[in-house]
């Protein structure tokens, strides 16, 4: 599907340009917005790839990937990223991430995003299952995930390796009669 547009009270998600560099990088190169993240803060180099890598994967036949820019709709301001990634292994999944920047937390643009992005998995693309994995320290993606009607399934143990170190993650999943129970 190609391209999406989705939007919600406040916010729209849109397609990534190659004019979306710096206000990617005002998140993934932000210290406080990457602490929770399987990595550590990027370079605009590494920002740059990453948008052009994702703006390459929007038109590739099948599409597995949907990297996408969370925009403000008042001033049209990129405020967030979030990724949802079809899952090779299961039928019908995808795994999703997102990323605000830090002057954007705290007045529920993070639900918003989710909801959007379930309601991308879910309506758009028809999915069966979306799940997101964080850092068992993300008290904010937990509360996030959980108000938007996700359900904490349990630990992947040692899942992810920052900064010299391996890492537990903790899983959130929804399934489609769950969205369907939600977004009625
Ligand atoms: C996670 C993130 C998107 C939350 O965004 P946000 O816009 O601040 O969240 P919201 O305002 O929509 O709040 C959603 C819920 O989380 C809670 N919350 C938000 N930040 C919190 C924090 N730092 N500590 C505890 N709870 C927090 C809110 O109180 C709310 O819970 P409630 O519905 O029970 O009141 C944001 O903190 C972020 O971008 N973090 C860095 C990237 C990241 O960790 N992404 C998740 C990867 S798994």
């Amino acid at each position: 599907m190609y391209p999406v547009t989705r939007t919600s009270p406040r916010l729209a998600l849109r397609e990534l340009g190659i004019q979306d560099v710096d206000a990617v990088l005002a998140i993934y190169g932000s210290p406080e917005a990457t602490e929770h993240l399987s990595f550590e803060p990027r370079t605009r180099e590494q920002v740059g790839d990453i948008v052009a890598r994702s703006i390459a994967s929007a038109t590739a036949e099948p599409r597995s990937e949907y990297a996408l820019a969370v925009v403000e709709r008042d001033t049209n301001e990129l405020i967030g990223f979030g990724r949802l990634a079809m899952d090779p292994h299961q039928q019908r999944a995808a795994t999703f991430g997102f990323a605000l920047r830090p002057d954007a937390w705290g007045v529920g643009y993070g639900l918003e995003t989710v909801r959007l992005l379930l309601g991308l998995g879910f309506e758009d693309l028809g999915l069966h299952r979306v799940w997101g994995a964080r850092s068992p320290l993300n008290e904010a993606s937990a509360k996030t995930m959980t108000a938007a009607g996700m359900v904490e399934e349990g630990t992947i143990r040692g899942h992810i390796r920052k900064a010299g170190r391996w890492r537990d993650s903790v899983v959130h999943a929804m399934l489609e009669d769950e969205w369907r129970a939600v977004s009625r």
